[in-house]
């Protein structure tokens, strides 16, 4: 199956997942790994949640990572603060990038933004160069607009 209709199918499951709980914690861990069976190609699949000038890591797939990042800074502060989805396909091409795993070769983040507020990022990262592309920005946009929708 290509990465199109992995991520059709992918938000329903989402939805289904996500609907009657009203949890915002439980949802975004099961996001999380629903993200990360749906990407193989994926080394960390998470959430970063805003607290003021700050991201937080928020429920996450991976390996242990860094627990804060300011708003602005690297490739998770910078789609935060400029309100937009980053595909990097090398992250050592990206200014400030904040390296947690030094085996991450690309990188993409997309912003949930409720109200006009970004109020997270959704982060994935891969060990494989230019893993992440248009496919994966317009997929996890749409995924990024339900997990809008949950109790924030
Ligand atoms: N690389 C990210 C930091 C988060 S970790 O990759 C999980 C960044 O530059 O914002």
């Amino acid at each position: 199956m290509d990465k199109s209709a992995r991520y059709l199918e992918l938000i329903p499951e989402v939805a289904s997942l996500v609907d009657g709980e009203p949890d915002l914690i439980a949802n975004l861990a099961n996001i999380t790994a629903a993200l990360r069976d749906c990407l193989p190609i994926a080394s960390w699949v998470g959430f970063y949640v805003r607290r003021g000038d700050e991201l937080v890591l928020g429920p996450f797939q991976g390996k242990v990572a860094c627990v804060r990042i300011a708003l602005g800074r690297g490739v998770c502060g910078t789609a935060a603060a400029d309100k937009r989805t980053l595909v990097v396909p090398d992250v050592d091409a990206f200014p400030g990038h904040i390296a947690c795993d030094a085996g991450s070769r690309s990188e993409i983040v997309v912003p949930i933004v409720v109200a006009g507020q970004v109020v997270a990022v959704l982060d994935v990262d891969s060990y494989q160069p230019a893993a992440f592309d248009e496919i994966d920005a317009a997929g996890l946009g749409r995924l990024a607009e339900l997990v809008a929708t949950l109790a924030w």
